[in-house]
């Protein structure tokens, strides 16, 4: 059942290319530079028109969510807030009818975040679903949604389910910048072709797991650890973070790149590795200096750096190279180390990788 892997986690790390692929079935067409997203076409007018959209999830959804939100904004020009469930659900939020909220669930059956919708719901708000699981009580509660069709996750770190998500945010943004017209045909064209590539840059980012692994042996009796991104690859580093704690037990945060500054730069010595994400695009400057900061204070650089980067690479301890691509589609190259990273640290350090402690896969409790 594990497909030969040693654990279902590493399963479901190599099965990315695959689950990527199957979220596109029949929603988008590079070639005819088509998107369409079935479950919410009878939609799409009225969330075109809304005045914002909220995200609600738990944990890794959540990140998911983040990632949304520089998609929703960058490509339909939509006004986009992210909300952790449980908060949500205990405010007094602003909602009305003009407002949709779209909850983000791998298992769809998250206590707080079925909570949340239904707080949505009674404000009179459209709520949409990304579930993974199909028939879920998320699916069934929401007006409509789309499935993220990645296969049954059994790891209780999510990995594929985390990717197919970002997959269907970024047809969604797509199918709602179409509706507004706020990308011309080119540049829909060019990221639509893009897209369509990232199941085999995926494979192609697999294909270092010696590397990783390696890197993996350096800094697997780390204390502490620090993962750093700038836009969208923000989130990531949030997900590299939540990753490494979960599975090894190793205290890690994901920090804006910036923030750095404004209080952990506090914590770097030569002790302490910082995971970046330093890939081509907008940011790589500011983040060349990020790292340039860690390095005087004798912090440990574990850079993502997109493929010929040659700049990062003189400043780094360890690269690990992933394909170009849209700038917009980093987190989902982006995010694969990190997992592939914090599963062998778990495993050298002898944990339960794929039932971590105190863990459970769906947490249908508040
Ligand atoms: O099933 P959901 O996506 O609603 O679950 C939300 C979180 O409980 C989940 O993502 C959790 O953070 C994972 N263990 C992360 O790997």
């Amino acid at each position: 059942e594990k497909g030969g892997y040693e654990h279902f986690m590493l399963k479901e790390i190599h099965e990315q290319p695959r689950s990527i692929q199957d979220c596109f079935r029949g929603r988008l067409n590079a070639k005819d530079g088509w998107v369409q997203l079935g479950g919410i076409k009878d939609h799409i007018e009225k969330i075109g028109k809304a005045k914002r959209i909220i995200f609600v999830a738990c944990g890794t959804s959540w990140h998911a969510a983040l990632v949304g939100e520089y998609l929703f904004e960058d490509l339909a020009r939509i006004p986009v807030e992210v909300e952790y469930a449980s908060e949500f659900r205990y405010r007094n939020p602003i909602i009305g009818e003009d407002d949709i909220v779209i909850a983000i669930s791998q298992s769809g059956e998250t206590a707080d975040t079925l909570a949340a919708l239904d707080i949505a719901k009674k404000k009179g708000a459209t709520t949409l679903g990304i579930c993974n699981v199909v028939g879920s009580s998320i699916s069934r509660v929401t007006d409509a949604g789309s499935y993220t069709h990645a296969g049954p996750e059994i790891g209780v770190a999510s990995t594929k389910a985390f990717t197919a998500q970002v997959t269907v945010l970024t047809l969604m943004a797509l199918s709602i910048a179409k509706e507004r017209a706020t990308m011309s045909e080119s540049q829909f064209r060019t990221i639509l072709t893009e897209l369509e590539q990232i199941p085999n840059k995926v494979s192609k980012v697999l294909e270092q797991n010696d590397l990783i692994e390696h890197i993996s042996d350096v800094y697997q009796n780390a204390n502490n650890a620090l993962y750093l991104g700038r836009g969208s690859s923000f989130p990531v580093a949030l997900e590299g973070a939540l990753k490494l704690k979960e599975i090894s037990y190793i205290h890690a945060e994901g920090y804006p790149a910036a923030e750095m500054k404004h209080g952990p730069i506090a914590l770097i010595d030569e002790e302490m590795p910082v995971f970046v994400i330093a890939t081509q695009g907008t940011s790589y400057e500011k983040v060349v200096s990020n790292i340039q900061e860690v390095k005087a204070r004798k912090g440990k650089i574990i850079a993502i750096v997109t493929e010929g980067d040659t700049q990062v690479k003189a400043m780094a301890d360890h690269v690990i190279e992933i394909p170009d691509t849209d700038e917009n589609l980093v987190p989902l190259l982006a995010t694969i180390p990190l997992q592939l990273l914090s599963y062998h640290v778990a495993v050298m350090r002898g944990c339960n990788v794929d039932q971590p402690r105190n863990l459970a896969k769906s947490v249908t409790v508040e």
